[in-house]
């Protein structure tokens, strides 16, 4: 027993007091424990911790000082002090005292978390990185510390190296909900070419058309975890690496009756196979190839026929030129467990996409003729197709979301609901909207949209994650009023724009909205930011391109492979790297673009208050 700490019972008791939140019974107690026990860590401390709760933070601030004067070693005074000092924007100071208790104990990982907080805060990516990764050096079961990391990476490029950061960007890359692979797929990009040998391999492509290079080259990248997992998860943004990879699929097809059957080869071709599938097989593919999978197909089709065993190989060689849910005879196969992720993602998500586009809801027949021809081409392209994205670490109410938004709102002055009513207006293929329900707690959230096969993607997805507060329903915003009903918080993103009349969808939705304590979160093109866009696009226009996969796939290889540097920008966007991306991107049936003035006197017309921008840097990049 410490002669200056009350005794373990009456600690217990405090503790469970605590628990209870019954802070005003635990200030009295505390102080008369203080009486004595004058020098007691344990009672400093917890008040401490209780007037933090409180958010009075100069009078816990000095009580935790008071602990560490009492003792120097004290890691937990130290660490709350930090918190406080992070609170009170003391930076500096709160940098100091994470240092201090990861000097006095390296392995206090909350530390090491809370210091890169503060970096990445400061804006030192670099530096929050490196204590995230230290984080989870001492413990990686820390998923707080994935989060955060996942956050750092899409602000920051990764440029030297270091061998340790590859298992995490793996793990990023497995889990479902941390984070979006296309957000840090330049970082994915530079740690492969940086930790991996994979520059050094592809060059090896250059004399591909042997046996023994072909080998080499698989053993490899079927040997490269991250590189694999990547390909399954992201359509890659990167043309060097799609080069190699359709000289790759070439060559394989080439020698596919000359190889062996060994492992490496068949994870390397189920990542390709997925690769291409996500990007809707934008790879482009010569007219000897093109006879060559029709050969495959036939004898696979006559195999099936003769009840002959199908070769693993020759499936995953289709699969990398067509999905396997276009040929007709595909659910004949019988798939070798070791095809099992082929399998499911060629036919049984289309399948059940199918299934559950029955179950989906209309509001209305679409009568817009604008609506129709953009229902069309979402129905044909459900756009964005996405595998993994990144949610929020914990669902909270709309009063604390809003409350620490940089909105220009005395949110004092307003009550929000703690059962919010969300409409997404144009929820696409269902990662907004999924977003949205894991953000706010009790939230029950209407997503709608034109297209049911994007509707059904949506569903699918929800499902697979377990989200059960949304309903997906079909119909155009501008039938909205019909289903009577009103919304605590409208988001509608890259929808309005592409709407005949934006400012009329805009008011249907302002109609839509509670009361005057509802929030709406618009998201519009901007005519600065889409200059180069409106160029190209007007060029498909004069041309009269249509706008089907195979004028998609030869029209962006021109741009890729001209020299000009003016597309640079759009060469470097991920939605050039599906072909669902690039025409949303390039072949939109309907566009709108805003300046701010436009924008401005919209929201004078609605009688709307602007609560400020999204991305902070908005104003900056459009003066
Ligand atoms: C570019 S996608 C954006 C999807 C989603 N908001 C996101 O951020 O991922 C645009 C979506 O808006 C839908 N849309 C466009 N006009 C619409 C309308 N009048 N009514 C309902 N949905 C519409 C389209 O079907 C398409 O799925």
């Amino acid at each position: 027993m410490n002669p200056q700490e009350p005794s373990e019972i009456k600690i217990k008791e405090l503790i469970s007091l605590f628990n209870k939140k019954k802070f005003d019974e635990l200030i009295k107690l505390t102080n008369d424990i203080l009486i004595q026990y004058p020098n007691s860590i344990f009672i400093h401390n917890i008040q401490g911790v209780i007037y933090t709760e409180l958010k009075n933070y100069n009078f816990a601030k000095d009580l935790f000082i008071k602990t560490i004067n009492l003792n120097p070693k004290f890691t937990d005074g130290y660490y709350n002090l930090a918190n406080i000092y992070n609170k009170l924007d003391k930076e500096d100071k709160a940098i100091e005292y994470y240092e201090k208790v990861i000097e006095l104990d390296y392995n206090y990982f909350k530390a090491h978390n809370n210091l890169g907080n503060i970096f990445r805060k400061k804006g030192l990516n670099n530096k929050a990185i490196d204590c995230y990764l230290s984080t989870l050096e001492v413990n990686s079961n820390y998923k707080l510390a994935y989060y955060n990391l996942a956050v750092a990476l899409q602000f920051y490029t990764i440029n030297r190296e270091n061998k340790n950061i590859n298992k995490h960007l793996l793990y990023l890359l497995k889990e479902k909900i941390i984070v979006r692979p296309n957000s840090i797929a330049n970082n994915i990009l530079s740690s492969l070419f940086l930790n991996t040998d994979l520059k050094n391999d592809l060059s090896l492509i250059k004399n591909i058309n042997s046996k023994k290079n072909l080998n080499i080259i698989m053993n490899s990248l079927g040997n490269n975890p991250l590189l694999l997992q990547f390909m399954k998860v992201c359509p890659i943004p990167n043309y060097y690496l799609e080069k190699k990879f359709i000289q790759i699929r070439k060559e394989i097809l080439n020698q596919i009756y000359k190889l062996n059957f060994e492992k490496v080869y068949i994870k390397f071709l189920i990542s390709l196979s997925i690769q291409c599938y996500l990007n809707e097989f934008i790879y482009e593919k010569s007219e000897e190839e093109i006879k060559k999978i029709k050969k495959i197909k036939e004898k696979i089709k006559s195999n099936l026929n003769n009840n002959k065993k199908i070769n693993d190989l020759e499936i995953l060689c289709l699969s990398c030129y067509e999905p396997l849910s276009d040929i007709s005879f595909s659910n004949k196969i019988n798939f070798s467990n070791e095809l099992n992720e082929i399998f499911e993602i060629h036919l049984k998500q289309k399948e059940r996409e199918i299934e559950i586009s029955e179950s989906i809801k209309s509001i209305s027949i679409v009568k817009n003729k604008v609506s129709k021809n953009v229902k069309n081409q979402y129905e044909e392209n459900p756009y964005p197709r996405w595998v993994n994205l990144g949610l929020s670490f914990e669902s909270r109410n709309m009063s604390q979301v809003i409350n620490e938004s940089d909105l220009n709102l005395d949110f004092k002055k307003i009550k929000f609901s703690e059962n919010p009513e969300i409409l997404i207006a144009g929820c696409g293929t269902g990662q907004h909207a999924i977003t949205t329900a894991s953000k706010y707690k009790n939230a029950k959230i209407l997503a709608l949209d034109l297209s049911f096969t994007s509707l059904s993607y949506a569903k699918r997805k929800a499902n697979e994650l377990k989200i059960e507060n949304i309903d997906f329903i079909q119909g155009d915003l501008l039938d909205l009023e019909s289903l009577n009903r009103k919304f605590d918080l409208i988001e509608s993103v890259g929808v309005l724009h592409h709407m005949d009349e934006p400012l009329k969808g805009w008011k249907i939705l302002k109609n839509c909205l509670r009361d005057n304590s509802s929030l709406m979160v618009i998201g519009l093109y901007s005519e600065k930011a889409r200059q180069h866009i409106t160029q190209i696009k007007n060029k498909i226009t004069n041309l009269k391109i249509k706008p089907n996969p195979e004028n998609i796939i030869k029209f962006r290889k021109d741009l890729l492979e001209s020299n000009n540097s003016r597309w640079d920008n759009i060469k470097a966007s991920p939605d050039f790297y599906t072909v669902s991306g690039v025409r949303d991107l390039l072949f939109h049936v309907k566009e709108h673009k805003f300046t701010i003035s436009k924008i401005k006197s919209h929201l004078n017309e609605l009688g709307l208050f602007f609560l400020g921008f999204e991305d902070k840097l908005i104003i900056e990049r459009s003066s």
